[in-house]
């Protein structure tokens, strides 16, 4: 008898036996029709990986690393500068000032004052990762929050803090969407007092978790915490105002959802986005992004719930709401003038890596992570042409977390120059 299965091209042509019964021998064709499929959709995606190439849209990213000299600085912005020039000079909103305030947002974002190591054992133990979950989980979910703190320590340097009418300064509000039990939100509101946070999800007993934790910290301080409230809600309801929407590993378009947001209320952006390549449209869940006059254009009624990240992303009901963004795909000017949209999404279904995820260097995680760059980048473009000043980086170490991309962006009406 063949040996069971395997996703191996090897198997696919192993010689048929005569135990073999007509079913294996049907279920063997059809695999190696898909297997043919497969190969020939890979190559239509590098096909649009070269038609982006071709109209020099690249992917940049900026380092993660520390800049220790002022050399490294000044090549690190110039780096952001000219790739941003690239982006901005056939996109449909180019703004002089823009590419300066990369550098500018870029030298922040790798300067000292905003890589401070986080003290964990400054922290209440039931917000180090170290004391609720194996060594190695831990220490790769404190690499990812310590990116993410990092790159909200730079966005709070250039943030335009809202006024009252007396012109008073409003405390920033930072939402952590799709923040499960709040692994990434309750450190934001232990390390920055001078932030508003808002844990916002949909789930209800990761919602139950998040509260039984905030209540729990409460009582050990004495009424501490009163720069936190969790929210159960789906996202696509939430309507208050805020400054800062962050994000990690939330699911595919409810990544888009979450930076369209942000754009809604020029607020800024952090992200380190999930599975992209669930973003398929017309099977799965079905979602509705209305538009403001109430119809829904039929490419975006549909979305895929699939998620390779094993979780189920879920439009919570009643699904039309007004307060929700309508998405487009590609998400930029800039890439829709080069892909159309199933050729996006083709790019965008191959931009994930499920069972190879934590084998960094195999030839299939080499390929979505290109093509997930790409999918970044165009994250990336969409808010510059929205107004944006974007910066697109690795967390650092890379390998603490297959979806190692994080995105962060500010408005330019909310930019402050550092003193
Ligand atoms: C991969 S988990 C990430 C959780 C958390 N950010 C973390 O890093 O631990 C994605 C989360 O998104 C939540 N989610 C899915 N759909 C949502 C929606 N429509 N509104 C709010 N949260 C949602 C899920 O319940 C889940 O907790």
């Amino acid at each position: 008898m063949l040996s069971e299965w395997s996703w191996s091209q090897r198997s696919l042509w192993l010689p048929i036996t005569e135990e073999q019964t007509e079913q294996q021998y049907i279920d063997r064709t059809k695999r190696r029709a898909h297997f043919r499929a497969e190969n020939k959709e890979l190559k239509r995606q590098d096909q649009y990986v070269q038609k982006l190439r071709d109209a020099q849209i690249e992917p940049v990213y900026i380092t993660n690393q520390l800049a220790e000299a002022d050399g490294t600085a000044a090549t690190i912005a110039a780096a952001a500068t000219t790739s941003h020039t690239a982006a901005a000079e056939s996109s449909t909103a180019t703004v002089d000032t823009v590419p300066r305030q990369c550098a500018a947002l870029t030298r922040s974002f790798t300067s000292r004052q905003c890589r401070v190591p986080i003290d964990w054992s400054a922290l209440p133990s039931s917000l180090v990762p170290a004391t609720h979950m194996p060594a190695a989980r831990a220490a790769r979910k404190q690499h990812q929050l310590q990116n993410m703190i990092d790159a909200l320590r730079a966005l709070l340097q250039h943030l335009e803090l809202r006024r009252t009418t007396a012109n008073s300064p409003v405390r920033p509000v930072v939402v952590d969407f799709c923040c499960g039990s709040g692994h990434l939100g309750f450190p934001v509101a232990f390390l920055f007092p001078e932030c508003d946070v808002i844990l916002l999800e949909h789930n209800a007993s990761a919602v139950a978790r998040a509260k039984q934790r905030l209540s729990s910290l409460r009582a050990d301080t004495g009424g501490a915490w009163s720069n936190l409230r969790v929210v159960h809600a789906g996202l696509q309801h939430f309507d208050e105002p805020f400054d800062i929407g962050i994000g990690v590993h939330a699911c595919g378009w409810l990544s888009d959802i979450i930076q369209a947001k942000c754009f809604q209320q020029q607020a800024a952006f952090l992200l380190a986005p999930c599975c992209i390549g669930k973003l398929r449209l017309g099977e799965g869940l079905q979602i509705s992004l209305p538009l403001e006059n109430g119809s829904t254009p039929s490419h975006v009624t549909a979305a895929s719930a699939r998620c390779t990240c094993g979780k189920q992303a879920t439009a919570s009901s009643p699904p039309p709401v007004r307060s929700c963004p309508l998405l487009h795909y590609p998400r930029s000017a800039l890439y829709s003038s080069v892909l159309t949209l199933d050729q996006y999404l083709l790019l965008a279904s191959k931009a994930d890596y499920s069972d190879s995820s934590w084998d960094f260097s195999s030839a299939a995680a080499t390929k979505g992570h290109a093509y997930k760059a790409f999918c970044e980048w165009d994250r990336c473009c969409a808010a510059r042409e929205a107004g944006y000043v974007t910066a697109l980086t690795k967390m650092n170490p890379p390998d603490c977390t297959p979806k190692n991309d994080v995105i962060f962006g500010i408005h330019k009406a909310r930019w402050k120059e550092q003193a």
